[in-house]
């Protein structure tokens, strides 16, 4: 941070965020959750369409409704969601457009969760997005969809576990430099050596926090489940028809 914006505890509580995923077993006080809830309401969005839902829970209640813990047995989780179902009721002004509707939604929902990790990390809660948690994000939207009874137009995306951080922060993990990824005026691609100097430091990293995985284990897990997610997910934003027509298009 530079040293002359070293007061500034705003910035500071952005800069210094981390992933957090070792939790002590302490419940988080019920004003403090809701203040989080409430930056996640307030968060901006598309013409204020607020395309978001948030299925908020506790460790029991997780426990009850998929029969295990939170991930990384952290004491609350919300699963956030792409939603634009209630808006659709109230209105439908726009014409049929789905990959739109679903990336708006989507962006919205995320700047809301970013809302909420923000005003956690200032309250003192530490927090992990997570896509895969083995039954409750991005990766598991069709299981999701039945296990929360979830209408149409809803889509979850992400989970987002808090609780209060257990042992000594983590390293800041490999971030590109600024001039690998900011650019003025037209497009500028990477330098190859920065991205190969990023890739080594992410596996080594990876190692250094998984001793018995790898990066590229990770990646394989991911990939596994992708195919699955896939389709699901093209189901859920497109209709049950879209793999079809996919197949017809391709025979074509
Ligand atoms: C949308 C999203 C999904 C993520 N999914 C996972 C996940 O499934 N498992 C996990 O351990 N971390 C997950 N993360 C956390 C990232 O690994 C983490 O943000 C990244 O390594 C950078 O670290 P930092 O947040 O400490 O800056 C996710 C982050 C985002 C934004």
């Amino acid at each position: 941070m530079p040293p002359s914006l070293h007061d500034n505890q705003a910035l500071s509580v952005v800069l210094n965020r981390r992933s957090v995923r070792r939790f002590v077993q302490k419940d988080i006080p019920e004003d403090v959750f809701a203040a989080i809830l409430e930056a996640g309401r307030l968060a901006p969005s598309t013409v204020n369409l607020q395309t978001w839902s948030f299925a908020t829970f506790t460790a029991d209640s997780w426990q009850q409704m998929f029969d295990r813990p939170i991930p990384f047995r952290a004491p609350r989780a919300v699963m956030i969601l792409a939603d634009t179902h209630r808006v659709r009721a109230a209105f439908d002004a726009f014409p049929e457009s789905p990959l739109v509707e679903h990336t708006v939604a989507v962006m919205n929902a995320s700047l809301a969760a970013m809302n909420m990790t923000v005003a956690a990390e200032a309250l003192g809660v530490s927090s992990v997005m997570l896509s895969e948690t083995g039954r409750s994000g991005l990766l598991d939207a069709g299981y999701l969809k039945e296990k929360l009874a979830l209408p149409d137009n809803v889509v979850p995306i992400m989970t987002v576990v808090f609780g209060y951080p257990r042992g000594t922060r983590s390293p800041m993990p490999p971030k590109l430099p600024p001039e690998a990824i900011s650019f003025e005026g037209a497009y500028r691609g990477t330098d190859p050596a920065v991205m190969e100097k990023w890739l080594a430091q992410m596996k080594a990293g990876y190692k250094a926090s998984h001793p018995l995985s790898s990066l590229e284990a990770q990646l394989q897990h991911y990939a596994s489940k992708i195919g699955r997610a896939e389709a699901d997910l093209q189901a859920m934003v497109f209709g049950e028809s879209a793999l079809s027509s996919v197949t017809l298009d391709e025979q074509e």
